[in-house]
């Protein structure tokens, strides 16, 4: 896919002024009214601070960070072939990429994470692709016994676990997803398919660095400030630390290393020193006899190349096309309360290896915390200590792109195919910045959609 409708990022205005301050940017929800310094042009800095880069034509989602020196570059650059890479069954012909599968449900990261945003998840006919990934559980946490905790599609020999069709319900216009088996000796009663999409990758290193201090500023889980909207923590325990979780449509991984481990190793049946045994239950004997790629299958040094190139993923700049119309809907973002949970700014601590993406301020608007979002929204399916209405804020920076893409999909299931219908969605703690946004008329709708479009 290509963008051959964008304009060139010369054409956009780009701010770089003092850090924005006003606006209720910062506000609460509460709904108070934008207004008063409406006329006020707002300050902004580039949207990653010095990771920031001129939107890519035909791949946004795969620059560098400007600011890494040439010295850096070898290490990303493994990393960010390692994550191009298909990797294949072992034994293959290149030992550095084998030992895919035995169950997987793609052989590359790049299969899912598209260069120029969302792969589309689902087809016409009714169909599903590699980017929607379908977690199994219920609302106890429970894997299913034979099938483990996520569905993998795909197999290098023996059996793979099922594939999965979608339709729309009729009446709620939610998505029904119905799973066929391949080994009709199990089945699924009990629990619960959940789709994840996949999610376009925008400056995934400078989350990671942001303070778990200033993540918890933001908590507010017994809602004292009564402005109805109650963020936590996702507190999870990986390799033996216990940590914020801020990865995933349920902030289910903390680092960017268990994350990547997790890929690995759940999407592509491939083994790192994080999660060493493959991804099969006991039930599965397919494990116990496919030939493995090495023990563990990515060395450790091969993960922290992966990592170090998500850690360098730069920010697009903004798109804006009018700066007046632009800051107005930022004012509207704020003044209904959307900020309460999109945080329209978050900052860096010092990273020992990437100095140069230290003390950044980022425009990402997240909390990275867990919110109720109600009934419309749940699957049924808590993960780790994330209930199954609950979801982490996801990050809003790059949507204007994705957007763009055909069959791109927003939510956690892609059950929205604009960014309008996936507000609509927005329920439990959102319920009240969902009506306000519904309350708007539809020359403010626009300005608040074209402001979600550029950031
Ligand atoms: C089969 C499709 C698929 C493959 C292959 C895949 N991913 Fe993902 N990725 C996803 C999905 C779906 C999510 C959201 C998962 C969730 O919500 O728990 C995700 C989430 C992520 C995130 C967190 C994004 C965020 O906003 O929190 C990162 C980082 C990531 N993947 C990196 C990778 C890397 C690196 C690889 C290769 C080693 C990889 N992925 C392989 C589908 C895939
Ligand atoms: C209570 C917290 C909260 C508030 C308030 C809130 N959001 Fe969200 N938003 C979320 C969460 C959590 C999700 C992910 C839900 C899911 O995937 O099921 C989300 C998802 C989104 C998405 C889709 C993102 C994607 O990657 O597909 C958009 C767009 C969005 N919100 C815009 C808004 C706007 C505009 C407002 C104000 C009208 C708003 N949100 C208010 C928490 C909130």
């Amino acid at each position: 896919m290509t963008f051959s409708t964008w304009k060139t990022p010369s054409t956009w205005a780009r701010r770089t002024l003092a850090v924005a301050a006003s606006v209720g940017l910062v506000g609460c929800g509460g709904g108070s009214s934008g207004g008063g310094t409406a006329e006020t042009p707002l300050n902004w800095t580039s949207p990653g601070g010095n990771a920031t880069v001129a939107v890519h034509a035909t791949a946004p989602f795969m620059q560098f960070a400007p600011s890494i020196d040439a010295a850096q570059m070898v290490g990303v650059s493994q990393g960010r072939e390692l994550f191009v890479a298909e990797w294949q069954a072992a034994p293959g012909p290149r030992a550095l990429l084998d030992g895919l599968g035995p169950l997987f449900n793609a052989n590359a990261c790049s299969a899912c994470h598209a260069v120029d945003g969302r792969v589309a998840p689902y087809t016409a006919a009714g169909g599903t692709t590699p980017a929607v990934l379908f977690r199994i559980g219920n609302a106890s946490g429970n894997e299913h016994p034979v099938f483990g905790a996520q569905l993998q599609h795909q197999s290098t020999e023996g059996l793979a676990e099922g594939w999965v069709t979608w339709s729309r319900q009729a009446t709620t216009g939610a998505l029904n997803h119905v799973v066929t088996l391949f080994d009709s000796t199990s089945d699924l009663s009990g629990y619960h398919l959940g789709a994840r999409i996949s999610p376009q990758l925008v400056g995934m290193g400078l989350l990671d660095l942001v303070s778990e201090a200033q993540i918890l500023e933001y908590a507010d889980a017994d809602d004292r400030n009564g402005d109805g909207v109650s963020g936590r923590p996702h507190w999870v325990t990986e390799e033996g630390v216990t940590r914020i979780g801020r990865f995933g449509w349920k902030a289910i991984n903390a680092t960017l290393r268990t994350q990547n481990a997790g890929a690995l190793h759940q999407d592509m049946g491939l083994t790192t020193p994080v999660n060493p045994v493959e991804n099969c239950t006991p039930a599965q004997t397919v494990c116990a006899t496919a030939a493995s790629g090495g023990t563990p299958e990515v060395s450790e040094a091969s993960l922290m190349a992966v990592v170090d190139f998500m850690t360098v993923l730069a920010v697009p700049d903004r798109r804006i096309a009018d700066q007046k119309a632009f800051d107005q809907g930022a004012r509207l973002f704020g003044s209904i309360g959307c900020v309460a949970c999109h945080r329209p700014t978050l900052t860096t601590m010092t990273h020992p290896r990437f100095p140069s993406l230290s003390n950044q301020t980022l425009y990402a608007y997240t909390d990275l915390l867990l919110h109720d979002m109600g009934d419309g929204l749940s699957d049924g399916i808590q993960e780790k200590d994330a209930a199954p209405r609950e979801w982490r804020t996801p990050p809003l920076w790059g949507l204007g792109i994705v957007e763009q893409k055909a069959g791109a999909r927003f939510l956690h299931d892609g059950r929205a195919t604009t960014l309008r219908e996936a507000i609509e969605w927005h329920g439990g703690e959102a319920q009240s910045a969902r009506d306000r946004f519904t309350g708007l008329g539809e020359g403010d709708k626009a300005l608040l959609l074209q402001f979600l479009r550029g950031i």
